[in-house]
C-alpha cells in the first residue's frame, strides 16, 4: 500500500508569515486520511519552517541541491546542509530548472545521486512540453527522462526515488492534464519500473503536478497510478492546500 504524498513546491515564493500560517493551520488540522504532507520552501525559510512545523505532521523538502558536499561553489547549497534542517525530500529535474537553468539529464542524475548519498528522498520531476505533446512524443520524452536516471541506479537506489509527472504545459497555466491523460503517462512510468521488478513498480510513489488545485485534486488523486501531488500555486494558500491534502487517501 502506497502512502499518498502531497508536496507543496513554493518555488521562489513565500514569506516568514506564510511559514507561520502553515505551522499554525497544520497544528490544528486533522488530516482525515493516512497521508504524508511536505512543504518545499525556498532555502532561507528552512530553519523557520523546521521550527514552525515541529508540532505538525508537515515534513520538509528542498527545491534543489548541489551534487557536491561542500567547497568553493558560491551560491549553492549541498545535501549535507539540508539534512541539518531535517529536510527529507529534494526535488531534482524540475522543468523550471531544466529550462531556465539549463540543467541537463547528467546534472539531474548527479543531484539525484547526491540526494540519495546523504539520505534524502529525491523527487525526480519529468514531463513533456506542449510542442512535444502535440508532436505525439509524450511517452518518448517522459520515458527517456525516467530511463536516463533509473538505468544508472543500483536496484536498491531505485526503491528510494519518488517520481513526479509534471507536463510542462500544465504548470502554472491553469490547464490541468485530464485525469485520463495523467493516468496514461503515469501507468506507463509504473510499467517501466516493472521492467526492473514488479515489487519496485508496486512500491513506487508517483505524483502528478501541473495546476492541481482544491477543485480538481480529488479526481486526479482517485486515479490508480496517481499517489499524490506536487502542487505549486495552490500550495501558497493554506486553506486550498489543506483541502487538497484532505482529498487524498
Ligand atoms: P502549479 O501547481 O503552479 O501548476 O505548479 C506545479 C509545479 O511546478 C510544482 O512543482
Amino acid at each position: 500500500m502506497r502512502t499518498p504524498l502531497l508536496a507543496g513546491n513554493w518555488k521562489m515564493n513565500g514569506s516568514t508569515d506564510l511559514v507561520e500560517a502553515f505551522g499554525r493551520t497544520f497544528a490544528e488540522t486533522k488530516l482525515t486520511k493516512e497521508v504524508e504532507v511536505a512543504i518545499f520552501p525556498p532555502f532561507p525559510y528552512l530553519e523557520s519552517a523546521r521550527r514552525a512545523f515541529d508540532s505538525t505532521p508537515l515534513r520538509l523538502g528542498a527545491q534543489t541541491l548541489n551534487p557536491i558536499h561542500f567547497g568553493a561553489h558560491t551560491g549553492e547549497v549541498s545535501g549535507q546542509m539540508l539534512c541539518e534542517f531535517r529536510v527529507r525530500y529534494a526535488l531534482v529535474g524540475h522543468s523550471e530548472r531544466r529550462q531556465l537553468y539549463r540543467e541537463s539529464d547528467d546534472q539531474v542524475f548527479d543531484r539525484l545521486l547526491a540526494a540519495l548519498t546523504v539520505g534524502l528522498t529525491p523527487v525526480l520531476c519529468v514531463g513533456e512540453t506542449l510542442e512535444e505533446r502535440d508532436a505525439g512524443r509524450t511517452m518518448e520524452v517522459v520515458m527517456r527522462q525516467v530511463g536516463f536516471v533509473m538505468s544508472r541506479l543500483e536496484p536498491e537506489q531505485r526503491t528510494q526515488v519518488v517520481i513526479a509527472y509534471e507536463p510542462v504545459w500544465a504548470i502554472g497555466t491553469g490547464r490541468t492534464a485530464t485525469p485520463e491523460q495523467a493516468q496514461g503517462v503515469m501507468a506507463a512510468i509504473r510499467d517501466y519500473q516493472a521492467s526492473y521488478s514488479q515489487e519496485l513498480a508496486e512500491a513506487l510513489r508517483l505524483l502528478y503536478g501541473g495546476s492541481m488545485n482544491a477543485d480538481n485534486a480529488a479526481e486526479l488523486l482517485a486515479q490508480p497510478d496517481i499517489d499524490g501531488g506536487l502542487v505549486g500555486g495552490a500550495s501558497l494558500k493554506v486553506d486550498d492546500f489543506v483541502a487538497i491534502c484532505q482529498s487524498a487517501g
